[in-house]
């Protein structure tokens, strides 16, 4: 039996962490791609909506609502108004989408996000600055979150990344 090319493995930080999402919850996996974290969180019971200007590629994510749009051409974002338990994004960055994404975190929502940092171009691609994650970036997007993790300028597998995962709204030791 051969492997078949579109079940490519979940980030590893993403299947660490999913379990932070609540049990039944709402998830956004934006610039999905192919759909391996859509996936992921429509075999764990989750609802899902995926987004990417070429949805084509996440023709395997069956049970998400799949969005086409272009997160970056200054159309209005397609959820306006909706609320998530989970946004998701892995090997993407539009700096000016920063905001849109915490907005759509429902309170206690989780932030999942991995992507490529500054460092990488020794590497390889991406080498473009716009495309690179400077030192602390996610952690400056996370503020006023409650941080479950953290990792910056890890290079493995000849790349360097930095992840997130953290939590809308104060943490349990923050609660009254
Ligand atoms: C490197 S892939 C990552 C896919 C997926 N998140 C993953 O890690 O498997 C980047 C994705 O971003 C999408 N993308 C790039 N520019 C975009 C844009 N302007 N609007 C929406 N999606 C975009 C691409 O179509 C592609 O699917």
């Amino acid at each position: 039996m051969g492997t078949d090319p579109f079940r490519v493995a979940p980030s590893p930080w993403i299947a660490r962490f999913a379990a932070l999402v609540p049990a039944g919850g709402s998830v956004l996996d934006l610039a999905c791609g192919g759909g391996r974290h859509a996936r992921l969180f429509l075999d764990r019971g989750h609802t899902v909506t995926a987004v990417d200007r070429d949805v084509t590629q996440a023709r395997l994510a069956e049970g998400a609502e799949l969005i086409a749009a272009d997160l970056e051409d200054g159309s209005p974002w397609p959820l306006a108004g909706c609320g998530f338990d989970a946004v998701v994004v892995t090997n993407y960055l539009w700096r000016p989408l920063f905001p849109t994404i915490l907005a759509a975190l429902k309170p206690g929502g989780v932030l999942l996000y991995e992507t490529f940092a500054a460092g990488n171009e020794v590497f390889g691609r991406p080498a473009n600055p716009d495309h690179l994650l400077r030192r602390g970036e996610l952690l400056d997007l996370a503020r006023g979150l409650t941080v479950a993790a953290y990792e910056d300028g890890i290079a493995e597998h000849a790349k360097v990344v930095q992840r997130i995962a953290a939590i809308s709204g104060p943490g349990p030791a923050e609660l009254p």
